[in-house]
């Protein structure tokens, strides 16, 4: 027995930021982030909320599975950027899609979010504690991303993706996940929170902060290692997987990626032109792209792969 996701969605917010507007706002221009990043524009949330698009995006896996929320036992929602610390997403999600019976809990693992709930949702189907689950990736990276700080203002965007995994004899074959909470400083968003007792200060750096170039050698690096690793382990070739499905962060990390590990970049597709790096909602989102367009075969093997802040990552090899 094992899990399979059986149906995807999306939703990202209506206004778009192109790379011009923004540069008329800070110091940096469409070829500097083109170039860099390969992001062309983002999404940005006006009247959209965190738990708004995990909800449209699973009303939409839900319709894509042929399954009624009603039926849904167990609901995870990855994100870093809830609208409020309690009650979390995933029941904001239930209360929405009007479920009674799912046990609803939210997982922060920034932009390995994804990759981690997975884990978690087969995990609870292998155990027996589940048998139709929601899978959703859903951020509002605009609400914790100082705009005046072209480092990082120029990167992140906003969205949610949703998968529907219920448990199949195919589906999820192997995964390695990892934390390495020693370098936590490379990107850190330590928010807005004070403790009143002691007075309302403001705290000096509400906003995330990150060390660029350290995130990019640590992905360029851990990402081959941890997907050789899953091939290796599984005793399959680099050349019989599909689909790379990567964390869509930087069009360079994922051209190193490729390049690390000999498989032709035909087989790294990318969102990230039109939605920037939206956190763990980027690989559900490129997923439900994916199967709308229908890239995604019945027996087909893919990898997905997060990696962010903690720092954490995971790679997932699936059948689909
Ligand atoms: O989901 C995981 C989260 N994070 C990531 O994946 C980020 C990983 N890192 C990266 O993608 C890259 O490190 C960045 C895109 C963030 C930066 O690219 P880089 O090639 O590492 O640039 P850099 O930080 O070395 O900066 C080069 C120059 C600097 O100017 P000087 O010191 O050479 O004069 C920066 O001040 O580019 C400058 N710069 C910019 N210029 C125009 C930094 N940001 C901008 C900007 N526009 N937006």
């Amino acid at each position: 027995m094992t899990s399979r996701i059986i149906g995807t969605g999306h939703c990202v917010p209506d206004t778009v930021i192109t790379n011009d507007a923004l540069s008329k706002v800070v110091d940096t221009s469409d070829e500097w982030i083109r170039s860099r990043t390969g992001i062309g524009c983002r999404r940005v949330v006006k009247e959209e909320t965190t738990s708004y698009m995990a909800y449209m995006a699973a009303k939409k896996a839900l319709i894509s599975a042929n399954i009624e929320a009603e039926d849904i036992d167990f609901i995870i929602v990855a994100t870093s950027t809830p609208d409020t610390i309690f009650p979390n997403t995933a029941t904001c999600v239930q209360k929405l899609l009007n479920n009674k019976k799912a046990v609803c809990f939210d997982l922060n693992a920034a932009c390995s979010g994804f990759v981690y709930a997975l884990n978690v949702a087969h995990s609870h189907i292998v155990a027996g504690l589940a048998k139709k689950v929601l899978v959703i990736g859903s951020e509002s990276m605009s609400k914790v991303i100082d705009w005046k700080d072209r480092g990082t203002c120029v990167l992140f965007g906003d969205g949610a993706g949703a998968t529907v995994v219920v448990e199949d004899n195919s589906g999820f074959l192997h995964t390695v996940v990892g934390s390495d909470g020693s370098k936590g400083d490379a990107i850190i968003c330590d928010g807005h929170s004070s403790n009143s007792f002691y007075g309302h200060k403001e705290k000096e750096h509400p906003f995330t902060q990150m060390n660029g170039q350290d995130v990019f050698t640590f992905a360029v690096k851990k990402v081959p290692e941890i997907i050789t690793q899953v091939l290796q382990e599984k005793n399959i070739n680099a050349e019989d997987i599909h689909w790379y499905i990567l964390h869509q962060a930087n069009e360079r990390i994922i051209n190193s990626v490729a390049k690390r590990l000999k498989v032709p970049m035909e087989k790294f597709p990318m969102n990230l032109e039109h939605y920037g790096n939206t956190s763990a909602a980027s690989i559900p989102i490129l997923l439900d792209e994916m199967n709308q367009k229908g890239m995604l075969k019945k027996g087909q093997k893919i990898i997905i792969s997060g990696f962010g802040a903690g720092l954490t990552w995971g790679a997932t090899l699936l059948t689909w």
